[in-house]
């Protein structure tokens, strides 16, 4: 597995908006979605294309076109709902699958409520959204499952990963075709399961 953590300016700015306390939902909303777009142009670098022919007005050329398959996005609601549009407004002809999964607040054990997405997903690439990378159990599962069903390569984008969650997934998904695109490592969890110093309940500030 490969961490990538975003280091731009920019990222750095909307990051420290969205964890402050003081920013409303709106531009939670806003802001997250600015975000996954920057992450994206990051987490794309290794999207497939295949080559294609054109005449531009002045000659004929060799471009590139986004290769089929299509890569699948997959949000992880509720959360990653809010990281949908910014991701597909970079691959608009990418198709979109759904998993809800919730992390129990106790035990912290994450659990699947519902998936939408093709049973067959061999030789696809995914990209897979979710705010939040905090014990790992929720992305751990739903790229098990990704694979399971055939995926060949996963890529997550997190607003958010704690070292503790990002060594949980290098462990249980080793070997495994992924790379985690997050534009901050914070320093560590806290006895809640919290990414300390985070931005609180991603679902909550987007959607509570
Ligand atoms: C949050 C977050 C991730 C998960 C991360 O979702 O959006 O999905 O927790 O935690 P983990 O890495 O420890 O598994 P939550 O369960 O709060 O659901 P929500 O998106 O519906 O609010």
């Amino acid at each position: 597995m490969r961490t990538h953590v975003v280091d731009h300016p920019l990222v750095a700015h909307k990051l420290t908006t969205l964890r402050d306390e003081r920013t409303d939902s709106p531009t939670f909303r806003r802001l997250s979605d600015e975000l996954v777009t920057l992450l994206a142009y990051e987490a794309t670098r290794d999207v497939r294309t295949e080559q294609v022919d054109i005449r531009t007005p002045v000659t004929e050329t060799t471009g590139v076109r986004l290769a089929r398959p299509r890569p699948l996005v997959v949000p992880i609601l509720r959360a990653g709902l809010g990281m949908l549009e910014g991701l597909v407004r970079l691959l608009p002809t990418a198709e979109v699958g759904f998993m809800g999964m919730v992390r129990n607040e106790d035990t912290l054990e994450a659990s699947t409520y519902a998936t939408r997405m093709p049973e067959d997903l061999s030789g696809r690439q995914v990209y897979v959204v979710d705010p939040m990378l905090a014990t790992g159990g929720t992305l751990i599962a739903a790229i098990r499952e990704l694979i399971k069903r055939g995926a060949d390569d996963v890529t997550a984008i997190c607003l958010l990963a704690a070292p503790e969650g990002v060594e949980a997934m290098e462990r249980e998904l080793a070997g495994a075709p992924v790379t985690v695109v997050t534009a901050a490592l914070d320093e560590r969890l806290n006895d809640n399961g919290y990414i300390v110093p985070g931005l609180g309940d991603a679902g909550d500030r987007m959607y509570g």
